[in-house]
Parts: structure tokens; C-alpha cells; sequence
């Protein structure tokens, strides 16, 4: 039986499902990333997105879905956010600080997992803004690496500074102890602006419809029996890649149906 003075000496957490913030890293005036603890007992596989948030002005929960950035063995949970200026959760969330405590329910679900696709040997993870998240998780997995000869990501956002998490992430690949020696020169990369002039340029259905991704990639256009792909920005992307992937013959999977692609989007609503 507790005494009274166990129970005084029990931490109060006012609420369940909270989670410390250990670290807040903000890319531009749109967008940051944090890290926060991970539940012991929260198993998810890379790719997968759960629902993470504050309490509300009446100490209701707020909470938004989010793709898990980081890896299915790292001991943290990482994610990669917007900021809406008068969003209802980015709003506040944008001003968390190491040491803040989030609401984050252990209940991990989504389409783009490995297990959702028939096997292959070329992987294509496609993203606008956002979207990346699910694939920094999965670049950052032994198993994607384990199953495919090769992985190319494409990310594309209108700035340069819009690709900057993405950038670092790849290239700390290479070097890491843990997961470099999977990703070897299997994992390309191809970064993309389209309203600012950089190295590369345009759209990511324009650049696999013209083949120009191929062409400078080097590598062979998309065919159905050896190439995968999975697909993660706005509604009007995600319609839009679908098209081009239906083209190369490529069909649309889930989890119950594995097939060539999935998809899923990064957020609801038009963008800002
Ligand atoms: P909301 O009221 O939710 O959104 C207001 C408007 O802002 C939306 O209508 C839309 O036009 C725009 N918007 C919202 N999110 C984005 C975005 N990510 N990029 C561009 N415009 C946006 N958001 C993330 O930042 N990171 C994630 O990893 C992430 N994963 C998601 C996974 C899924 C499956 C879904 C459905 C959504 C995901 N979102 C993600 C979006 C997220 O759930 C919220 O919409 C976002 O955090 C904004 O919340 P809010 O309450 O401030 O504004
Ligand atoms: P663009 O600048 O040509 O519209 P946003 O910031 O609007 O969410 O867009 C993120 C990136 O996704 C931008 O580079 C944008 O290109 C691109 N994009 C938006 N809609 C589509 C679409 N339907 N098909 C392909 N790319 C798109």
C-alpha cells in the first residue's frame, strides 16, 4: 500500500502520453525539427506517422498527424515540422524548447512501409516540402538498403533553404557508424528548387516525364518489374505522380495489397 508520502514523492504528470523535447533545430522561418523521448514501448516500422500535439487554450488535447522522421532503432523520436503562422498546433508548437513536454499517442499507422511493396531493386522516394519526413526515416533504415540495389530520392521545393534538412541528412549518411556501411553508393539523391535558380531545377513529374532525372542520374527509366516508388506531398502531387507512375506501368499498393507504389500525403488542405 502507498503512504501518503509516496505519493507525494510520485512525479505528477497531468496528463498520459507526454513526451520530453530534447532538441529544436529551426531550417527557415517555415520550417523546424525536433526530437523528442521515445515511449518504451513504442514499436513503429520507418514510414509510419502518428499523432503528436499540445493541450488547447482549455487544456484539451490538440494533436496533428506526423510523419516519424527518424529511424525504427534510434532510442529518440525526431520529427520535421511546419510552421503556420496561424495554424492551430504549428502556431504554438513552433516556440517548444528542450525540456517542454508534448502529447504523443504510441499508436503508429501509414502506407509507406516496405512491407507495402512487392519486392524490386530500385526504390523511388518522391517528396515535396514536408513530405520528406517519412523518407528521412527510411533512408536512415538498414532494411531499405538491405532490399534494394539502389534507393534515389527526390525532394523538391520551391528554395534552396527549403532543402537544407534534407541536404545534411543524406550527407551524414555516408559517414554514420551505424547505418553508413548499409547505404554505401546505393542512395542517390536529387534535390530539386522551382522558384529559385539552383544547380537543379523543375518539377519532380516534369523531371521523370522528360527523363531528365534519368539522363542525369545516369541510370535507367522506371520500368515495372524492377522499380518501386513511394510518394509523399500535397493532394494535387500526389494526383499528379500517380499519373506519371501509372504511365511507366507502375500500380498503386497498401499494406493489405502490396503493388509497385504507394503514397501518402504530407498534409490536408491546399499549403499556404
Ligand atoms: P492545420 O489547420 O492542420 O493546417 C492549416 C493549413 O496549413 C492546411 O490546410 C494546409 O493548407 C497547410 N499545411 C498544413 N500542414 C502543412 C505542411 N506540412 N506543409 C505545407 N502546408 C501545410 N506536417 C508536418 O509539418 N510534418 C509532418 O511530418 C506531417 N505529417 C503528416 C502526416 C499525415 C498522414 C498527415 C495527414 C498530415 C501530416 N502533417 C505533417 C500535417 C499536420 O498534420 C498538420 O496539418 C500541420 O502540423 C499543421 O497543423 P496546424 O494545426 O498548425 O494547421
Ligand atoms: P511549383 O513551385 O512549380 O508550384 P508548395 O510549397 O506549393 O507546397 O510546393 C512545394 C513544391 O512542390 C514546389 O516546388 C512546387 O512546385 C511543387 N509542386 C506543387 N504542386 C505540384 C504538382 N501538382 N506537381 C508537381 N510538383 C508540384
Amino acid at each position: 500500500l502507498k503512504t501518503v508520502d509516496d505519493l507525494n514523492a510520485t512525479p505528477v504528470r497531468t496528463l498520459p502520453d507526454t513526451q520530453e523535447v530534447t532538441a529544436v533545430q529551426h531550417w527557415t522561418d517555415r520550417l523546424f525539427s525536433f526530437r523528442v523521448t521515445r515511449p518504451q514501448s513504442l514499436r513503429f516500422r520507418s514510414g509510419e506517422f502518428v499523432m503528436i500535439g499540445l493541450l488547447d487554450e482549455r487544456g484539451k488535447p490538440l494533436l496533428r498527424a506526423y510523419s516519424i522522421a527518424s529511424p525504427n532503432w534510434d532510442e529518440e523520436l525526431e520529427f520535421y515540422s511546419i510552421k503556420v503562422p496561424d495554424g492551430p498546433l504549428t502556431s504554438k508548437l513552433q516556440h517548444i524548447q528542450p525540456g517542454d513536454e508534448i502529447i504523443l499517442r504510441p499508436k503508429p499507422v501509414g502506407t509507406l512501409v516496405l512491407d507495402a511493396l512487392m519486392p524490386g531493386k530500385r526504390l523511388w522516394f518522391l517528396a515535396t516540402g514536408t513530405g520528406i519526413a517519412p523518407f528521412a526515416s527510411l533512408m536512415r533504415d538498414p532494411e531499405t538498403y538491405e532490399k534494394y540495389d539502389q534507393v534515389i530520392m527526390m525532394h523538391t521545393c520551391r528554395t534552396t533553404d527549403e532543402l537544407e534538412y534534407g541536404r545534411q541528412l543524406v550527407e551524414s549518411l555516408k559517414d554514420d557508424p551505424l547505418i553508413g556501411e548499409f547505404v554505401g553508393d546505393k542512395l542517390k539523391y536529387y534535390p530539386t528548387t522551382t522558384r529559385e535558380k539552383s544547380e537543379r531545377m523543375g518539377r519532380i513529374t516534369d523531371n521523370l516525364s522528360s527523363g531528365k532525372v534519368f539522363d542525369d542520374l545516369g541510370v535507367p527509366p522506371m520500368d515495372k518489374e524492377t522499380d518501386r516508388a513511394m510518394v509523399c506531398g500535397s493532394l494535387a502531387f500526389n494526383m499528379d505522380v500517380k499519373a506519371v507512375l501509372e504511365g511507366f506501368g507502375l500500380r498503386e499498393g497498401a499494406n493489405s495489397d502490396p503493388q509497385e507504389y504507394v503514397v501518402e500525403k504530407a498534409f490536408v488542405g491546399d499549403g499556404i
